[in-house]
């Protein structure tokens, strides 16, 4: 990949390299979202995020879950991805979930690499679950509970946009993809929350058509 700055323009990197960060040591999880968008907006295509991303895409999805500790992950995503165990031996997927509805049968949980971040009153689960809060999902605490330094957030946009209600989110890693979404735009990273919420640009680089853009939490 070919960085396009604001530091070192024109070096090369490759995807380890650009997802390998300091991350602050401020004694909370450090917490990272992850999207792939259309320079329009659209986040997904007939309800799947995979048909906007390529190659580049995915390798640079691997390594930031190389990075990280753990995957964070809405339940709808989990299910119109159909989220399986992840490659990377010992990386857990958590999902985030009010209903419990899930289907514990998927190979995300009969791999015990699964577990599930609800509310105390949420229905009981058959698998691992970290509870927070009554009614709603206490996020902040949930986090806290998962033990991770790095939190590598998946989306989707209702996850995010909790996220980012509760000022989670430390850094968000856009990859835009060169297409079009056209009639999908009204997908967005986020739904709505009461924002904003300023960041800064602190990397970006290139793979063929893809770009890559990481922006921290503006201090
Ligand atoms: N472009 C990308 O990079 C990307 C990434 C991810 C997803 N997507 C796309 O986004 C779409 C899914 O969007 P979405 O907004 O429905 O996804 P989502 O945020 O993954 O899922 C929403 C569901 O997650 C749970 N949830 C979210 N926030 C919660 C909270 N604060 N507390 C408790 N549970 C919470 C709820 O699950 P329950 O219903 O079980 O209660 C909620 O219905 C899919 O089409 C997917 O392809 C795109």
């Amino acid at each position: 990949m070919q960085r396009l700055g604001p530091f070192s323009p024109g070096s090369q990197v490759d995807a380890d390299g650009f997802a390998s960060r300091e991350r602050p040591d401020t004694g909370a999880p450090h917490l990272e979202i992850c999207m792939i968008t259309t320079p329009d907006g659209a986040t997904s295509l007939d309800g799947r995020s995979g048909p906007l991303g390529g190659t580049a895409d995915q390798q640079m999805l691997r390594a930031w879950r190389r990075a990280c500790d753990i995957v964070l992950v809405g339940a709808g995503t989990a299910r119109a991805e159909k989220y399986g165990p992840p490659s990377r031996e010992g990386l857990r997927i958590a999902v985030v979930t009010r209903s419990c509805g899930l289907d514990w049968s998927s190979p995300l949980f009969a791999s015990g690499r699964g577990l599930v971040v609800t509310s105390i009153d949420a229905p009981r689960v058959p698998v691992e679950s970290v509870r927070a809060g009554t009614g709603e999902v206490d996020l902040r605490a949930a986090v806290a509970m998962l033990g991770a330094r790095v939190v590598h957030v998946e989306g989707g946009p209702a996850l995010n946009a909790s996220l980012l209600e509760a000022d989670l989110v430390d850094a968000v890693n856009l990859t835009f993809s060169p297409r079009l979404g056209g009639a999908h735009t009204t997908d967005a990273i986020a739904t709505a929350f009461a924002g904003p919420r300023r960041f800064v640009l602190v990397d970006s680089a290139r793979d063929g058509d893809f770009v890559f853009a990481r922006y921290e939490r503006a201090r």
